[in-house]
């Protein structure tokens, strides 16, 4: 590092008169980063020499946000997910979000270092915005151990089951329960995609023998109760074991209360959901030509009545985090891997009705990375179903807590990384793939207006975003080691 950069690295910033927002408390203040950290946090605070100065009259000042489920690099149902690390960081951060955490999916044949080292190449250079991961394990053999620990070591301290996705990332019980004692023993906690694999399979092959072929069947293939199964039984593992776990992307009432009575018995357990579940219902993936495709997510975006039951466990701390399990697929190439077109392209006609097609082709996943904070606060601050601090709560510090990253992540103090959102209220858009930073030829969230917005965004101190545009640097983001605490 040369003196120009040395003097650059240790530049203040003043963030000045904003309403500064966090998981415990809101006070009108000034917070002053020097370097890569918050160094001091109250109430007109003197302007160090040398120092920029950004005055957030009328803004709220937000630590930044946490996505704790993304995928960038994704090798799925036949195909790859669109963004790279420079796409999804700029489209993370222009959204506010400063930390991904990324799942590793390797297939179940391939090594779990090599998976890890792979994964990290590809966030290495290119990543804008702080990042870490989520270990896949999808698959458990004698030597499983000495690898999944040599991962640990490396700093990924937390591991991702699929009791879904038969014969593909899912693993079976006997896996589940090694992962888990595995996990308990290291001090990880589980992160684990729930579904009954065995159930959706049968309901796949039922429902397409019928005929019923369409994006809308989707839905009905995984119902609630399969989810809800899925969740009762990774509780009964994790009673039975001890391990922490964290149900990721849950959908339904039905899941919420069979995780909430294992939480009430003891279980140590954590309810994450994304935010496609919170502002859009299954209404969207029954849209006629095809169209519906855009929606196809697993578990599925569900009835409406469903989504109550979501804000009030956000609101009563039931449900920690929201996430967004960005999956990013394009709509006319990749989504339309399902289409009858397709089907007809290969000579394989899934219906015996002869409508072609098959739902259970279409690549699952919905681009998203960007509109979480905006819509988060939206539906949920100006929606009336949650409060400021409860909204800082589960976009970012819950995440940093869980995941081993608080203080340093997710808090608005001395010692934290400045890691800081400066959001505009009075900002009015609307969502339009037109307009959106993620690679993807569609947005699942067309159309829909959204108040607020991100203004400036820092990473460790580094003004990223400028008046809403990117203005980073990609491979200015680091990866964050993470220590074990779930013992
Ligand atoms: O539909 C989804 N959720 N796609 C991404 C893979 C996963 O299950 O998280
Ligand atoms: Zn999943
Ligand atoms: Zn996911």
């Amino acid at each position: 590092m040369d003196e120009m950069d040395l003097m650059e690295g240790m530049k203040s910033l003043l963030i000045r008169n904003g309403t500064v927002v966090t998981a415990e408390r809101e006070f009108t203040g000034d917070v002053l980063c020097e370097g890569e950290k918050i160094v001091a946090v109250g109430e007109g605070l003197a302007v160090p020499e040398g120092a920029e100065v950004i005055d957030a009259t009328g803004k709220l000042v937000f630590p930044g946000f946490i996505d704790p489920h993304v995928h960038i690099y994704l090798p799925f149902m036949g195909t790859y997910a669109k963004d790279d690390y420079a796409s999804a960081s700029r489209a993370a951060l222009v959204g506010g979000t400063t930390t991904l955490i990324e799942m590793i999916c390797p297939g179940r044949d391939e090594d779990p270092v090599e998976a890890f080292e792979l994964w990290k190449g590809k966030a290495e250079g290119l990543a804008a915005c702080d990042y870490t991961f989520h270990m896949g394990v999808t698959r458990f053999d004698a030597e499983m151990p000495d690898k999944l620990r040599r991962i640990v070591e490396a700093g990924v301290a937390s591991f991702k089951v699929f009791l879904a996705y038969k014969g593909a990332l899912g693993i079976d019980d006997a896996e589940l329960y090694e992962t888990l004692k595995l996990a308990k023993e290291l001090g990880v906690i589980v992160t684990a995609h729930c579904e009954n694999a065995e159930l959706v399979a049968k309901l796949q092959a039922e429902l397409v023998a019928q005929g019923k072929v369409g994006p809308e069947w989707h839905e009905p293939s995984r119902p609630v109760r399969v989810e809800a199964e899925g969740c009762h039984h990774l509780m009964t593992f994790a009673e039975q074991t001890g391990a922490h776990v964290y149900v990721v992307h849950t959908s339904c009432a039905d899941a919420v209360e069979v995780i909430r009575a294992a939480k009430a018995r003891g279980v140590q357990a954590w309810i994450e959901t994304v935010v496609p579940y919170l502002v859009l219902d299954k209404s969207a993936a029954e849209r006629p030509g095809f169209e519906g495709a855009k929606w196809v997510m697993s578990p599925p975006i569900r009835d409406k009545s469903h989504q109550p039951v979501l804000w009030q466990g956000l609101a009563d701390g039931t449900i920690s985090t929201v996430g967004t399990d960005h999956a990013p697929f394009d709509f006319a190439t990749q989504k339309h891997m399902g289409h009858p077109d397709a089907a007809k392209a290969l000579n394989a006609d899934f219906s015996p009705r002869g409508e072609g097609g098959n739902f259970t082709l279409i690549p699952n996943g919905i681009p998203s990375v960007e509109e979480r904070v905006k819509l988060l606060y939206t539906a949920g601050v100006k929606g009336g179903k949650i409060d400021l601090r409860t909204f800082v709560r589960v976009a970012s510090t819950e995440a940093a807590k869980i995941f081993g990253l608080y203080p340093r992540k997710g808090e608005i103090a001395p010692g934290s990384d400045a890691d800081l959102v400066v959001f505009d209220p009075e900002f009015r858009g609307t969502i339009s793939a037109t307009t959106h930073a993620m690679q993807t030829d569609y947005s699942g969230f067309e159309g829909m207006a959204v108040e607020g917005r991100p203004e400036l965004v820092t990473v460790r101190g580094q003004v990223v975003v400028r008046n809403g545009e990117f203005v980073g640097a990609p491979g200015s983001g680091q990866f964050l080691r993470r220590e074990p605490t779930h013992f």
